[in-house]
């Protein structure tokens, strides 16, 4: 599918086929092309955990406010954003630019000096920050590859973070962006049309 229609028929699906499973191949597959995803200094701060049997999509739907579509859905994705990902992702990242000719060895330490710089102490709020925004844009990659692979999706805030976390075992300085289930349209259901969105002018300036 051309990205572009991918973008105009993405849709936040409720309804989606019970029982309809995404093959494990087909969800790596998703996931390698979400993990093309940009992130600052490509540090690549996500993890996620793909739920996809009935008994755990089960127990996730109890940490969801008992939302159907947890459960309906073929997978449901928790999106983790981890701020530590500096310390563990940097020096790969730093190997990788200069094995490929991105960078000169020298200039290791300046860049893991930008890094602390810009990206604050582990635990702090600018680091918090980071996570959130880099695993938020894989979050929106995967929804769009979704749609590019035949499949529907629905990002969701509403869950408790903590429920979550204790149940699946997440610790407890990694953030929950978001949720993404992902299936098929449910048979029957026929989309209501796209909700309103805001006027480009209403929030956009050009200079
Ligand atoms: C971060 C995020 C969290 C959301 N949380 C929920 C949710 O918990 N439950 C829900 O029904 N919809 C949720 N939505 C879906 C929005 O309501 C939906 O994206 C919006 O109404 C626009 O519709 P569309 O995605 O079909 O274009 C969420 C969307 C985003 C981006």
């Amino acid at each position: 599918m051309e990205i572009i229609n991918a973008v105009k028929e993405r849709r936040s699906i409720n309804f989606f086929e019970p029982g309809r499973e995404i093959s494990v191949g087909k969800l790596k597959e998703l996931i390698e092309l979400a993990n093309l995803s940009p992130s600052s200094f490509n540090l690549q701060p996500w993890r996620l955990v793909a739920v996809n049997t009935p008994e755990r999509k089960k127990a996730l739907r109890k940490c969801a406010f008992d939302q159907p579509k947890v459960e309906e859905a073929s997978a449901v994705f928790i999106i983790i954003a981890d701020p530590d990902a500096v310390e563990k992702n940097s020096a790969r990242v730093l190997d990788s630019w200069e094995k490929l000719g991105y960078m000169k060895p020298e200039m290791r330490d300046v860049y893991l000096g930008m890094m602390k710089n810009l990206y604050g102490e582990a635990g702090s709020l600018t680091r918090k920050l980071f996570a959130v925004k880099n695993a938020s844009l894989f979050g929106m990659n995967l929804m769009l590859t979704a749609k590019g692979l035949g499949l529907e999706t629905h990002p969701m805030d509403g869950f408790d973070e903590a429920a979550v976390k204790k149940e699946f075992k997440i610790p407890d300085d990694k953030l929950i962006p978001m949720l993404i289930a992902a299936g098929y349209l449910k048979s029957d259901i026929k989309l209501l049309p796209r909700a309103f969105r805001r006027d480009i002018g209403e929030f956009t300036s050009f200079e």
